[in-house]
């Protein structure tokens, strides 16, 4: 179909226009049927012909060429001569515009019910709401920019906040649409999915990859990975990237997140399978039958199944938290086990000097991945479950979690039990187990290599300072050298740039990298700054709750160095981390890195918790008092202290606020003492 009758034009280049857009049209529909539906309506040779022939009109027209046309897609049939536009130099960064939240996990029919109840008790419901049941496909997440219907950006997840540019990679990949089809799309849109790689293409990309003497991937994801974050988008082109559309980042009139599924397949995306679910029971009906289906029900690895509520109105009340949604979680599947030979066991040194044994297996595959080393955690464990080298072990793997051995599935013929060391295998220092917990410690804190190197890998990693060109190899080499014997050092390395560039496989271009990227890392965060220093049980989750209590490292470090606890303490911190942390903060080693850091211009910037949109409550101090009819105790104090604001229970010349519903008691008397402001439940909604 033509968009306006030929004979309304008059010369060949109207008439090549209107042939060149209804070539595109036609492909675009060709394409969906067959990438996107798999049900193609022409043969393969037809659809060439359609594609040479737009191809020749723009090699005749080039000034009619459009920008997105379907012959611009790399991976498209028969571009192979096609190069993408602007091949990238490096991934670019970008922001999300709306941050790309994770899911927190549930690992059993338990931790399924208490996700129901805390959903029941947040919205005040007497059962369960409807929920959403997706697969949870194991793959890359994505997010796709859309304006006015056309492709204009690609992001990964990265860290939630910002992500790798992969827009010329992904227009490549057949199952994105790079114009949306249908109507209705708002101007600007993020639609969200997980890349990933089906099985078999996966297997035979694999042998391919072998073949050439390439990279092997060690399971589906990996590749997935890998072949969207090439820096040459004709190298992904070549990968059977595939991608499922599963949300939509924008607030759209749609009531339910299964009108969201059915509106981007309109849009033109593929979508995996979903299911309505309002019980317990039927939850539980579906998570058996998709579990027992696992390897064979779709063509691709899942871990697990997602459970969203359904009603957008009830998901933007329940809202998130840090970094996860209170209204989705992710069902994970349980982890797969195999059995193979314990050929030895080392001993590793972490970076708190713990030391921790360390199966070397015979190698074998689980979980989509080639193992052949497992964690044997600590000396008890491998004691309860006698545990031999030379033993047939039974090995598993869940999901990212660290392969573990779980116990002997046939014993060796001839048996040596295991003895722990009693000193550490690199600096020969005494090791030290303290009574009643499990775990050997290296003693030598201040100079054992493998603690420096350890501490050092986990200092520039991703989660902490995260510094680009500098990982375990170099870290290795520059210890090597003597530039780095403490990890201030790391920042005293520009003091070395001159001999760097002379190092084989460095140069010019890398050096210069690796000095922005330092520079880069002397502005962080707090939390990151918190993680980088590789204190014991202080990870993301405990370090943004400290960054949001002290808000700078100044406050921190006078918090721990205190005879007493400080207080308001964020719930989660209990007293193992806090006594960690008066330790860390104590001892004259660290605060001498500390300092040393300060001087060499590394400094967290005043932490203000990512959740905290300023609001009308915002730094104000608030009682919940009564009963509100519209929203329960727990969503209202989710609120405001999403917020910014401080719940507290006593009413106190520092409250600010007290909020009364029905029935509100002696807190109310006392803020009418006080001279306190009083909401009524109309005036606190107003101001929410
Ligand atoms: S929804 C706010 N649905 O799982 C909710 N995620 O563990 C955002 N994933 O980062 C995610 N299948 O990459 C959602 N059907 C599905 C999914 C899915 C896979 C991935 C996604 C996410 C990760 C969280």
């Amino acid at each position: 179909m033509l968009d306006e009758p030929l004979d309304l034009f008059s010369d060949a280049t109207s008439r090549a226009q209107a042939r060149m857009r209804e070539l595109a049209k036609l492909i675009r529909h060709h394409n969906k049927l067959y990438h996107v539906l798999d049900t193609p309506e022409i043969s393969d040779a037809e659809y060439d012909a359609l594609f040479v022939e737009l191809e020749r009109l723009e090699r005749e027209f080039p000034a009619l060429a459009e920008a997105d046309s379907p012959t611009k897609k790399v991976g498209a049939a028969g571009a192979d001569k096609v190069l993408a536009r602007g091949l990238a130099q490096g991934l670019q960064g970008g922001r999300h515009r709306v941050p790309m939240l994770s899911l927190s996990n549930a690992f059993s029919a338990e931790d399924v019910a208490d996700f129901g109840a805390r959903v029941m008790r947040f919205l005040g419901l007497g059962a369960w709401p409807e929920l959403l049941v997706e697969p949870k496909i194991d793959g890359v997440s994505l997010s796709l920019t859309y304006e006015n219907g056309v492709l204009v950006r690609a992001l990964t997840r990265g860290d939630g906040e910002e992500g790798e540019d992969v827009t010329a990679n992904v227009r490549t990949v057949a199952d994105i649409p790079q114009r949306l089809g249908g109507t209705g799309w708002p101007a600007s849109m993020e639609v969200r999915g997980e890349i990933y790689m089906e099985n078999a293409a996966f297997a035979a990309l694999n042998a391919r990859q072998a073949a050439a003497g390439e990279k092997v991937f060690a399971n589906p994801r990996n590749a997935a990975a890998g072949s969207l974050r090439q820096l040459d988008a004709t190298i992904t082109a070549a990968r059977p990237l595939r991608f499922l559309a599963y949300a939509l980042a924008n607030q759209v009139p749609l009531a339910t997140e299964d009108a969201v599924v059915q509106q981007l397949q309109t849009w033109g995306f593929a979508v995996p399978e979903v299911v309505l679910a309002s019980t317990e029971s039927a939850l539980h009906e579906i998570y058996t039958t998709w579990l027992s289906g696992r390897y064979s029900k779709v063509p691709y690895a899942i871990d697990g199944l997602v459970y969203k509520v359904n009603d957008r109105t009830l998901q933007a009340r329940l809202g998130e938290l840090a970094r996860t949604p209170r209204w989705a979680i992710a069902h994970k599947f349980p982890a797969e086990q195999v059995t193979t030979e314990l050929l030895g066991i080392d001993v590793q040194v972490g970076r708190t000097g713990k030391l921790t044994p360390v199966a070397k297996l015979a190698p074998v595959a689980v979980g989509g991945v080639t193992v052949s080393n497992a964690t044997l955690h600590n000396e008890d464990y491998i004691q309860q479950r006698d545990i031999c080298v030379g033993d047939r072990v039974v090995v598993e793997r869940a999901g990212d979690v660290i392969p573990q051995v779980v116990a002997v599935a046939k014993q060796a013929a001839t048996r040596q039990a295991f003895s722990f060391p009693n000193h550490c295998p690199v600096c020969k220092s005494s090791a030290a187990r303290v009574e009643g917990e499990a775990d050997w410690f290296c003693e030598n804190a201040a100079d054992c290599p493998a603690q420096l190197e350890a501490r050092l890998i986990h200092l520039v990693s991703r989660k902490a300072l995260d510094i680009e060109g500098l990982g375990e190899k170099q870290l290795k080499l520059f210890i090597e050298l003597g530039w780095i014997e403490s990890l201030a050092d790391i920042f005293r390395l520009p003091n070395h740039a001159t001999a760097m560039r002379e190092l084989e496989g460095f140069g010019d271009k890398k050096v210069t990298n690796l000095l922005a990227a330092l520079k880069k890392a002397q502005q962080t965060t707090l939390p990151r700054l918190l993680i980088a220093l590789g204190i014991r049980h202080i990870g993301e989750k405990i370090a943004e709750l400290l960054a949001s209590r002290f808000t700078t490292l100044t406050a921190l470090r006078e918090g721990f160095t205190q005879k007493t606890t400080p207080a308001d303490l964020p719930m989660g911190i209990g007293p193992v981390m806090i006594a960690e942390l008066q330790a860390f903060f104590n001892e004259p080693r660290n605060n001498k890195l500390l300092n040393e850091l300060e001087t060499l211009g590394v400094t967290a910037e005043v932490y203000i918790a990512e959740a905290k949109k300023l609001g009308f409550f915002s730094g104000k101090t608030v009682v919940l008092t009564g009963t509100l009819a519209t929203l329960s105790r727990d969503e209202a104090k989710a609120r405001l202290t999403a917020q910014g604001a401080k719940v507290t229970s006593s009413v106190t010349s520092k409250t600010n606020f007290v909020i009364a519903g029905a029935e509100a008691g002696s807190k109310l008397k006392d803020a009418e003492k006080l001279g306190i402001a009083v909401l009524d439940e109309a005036g606190f909604l107003e101001n929410l």
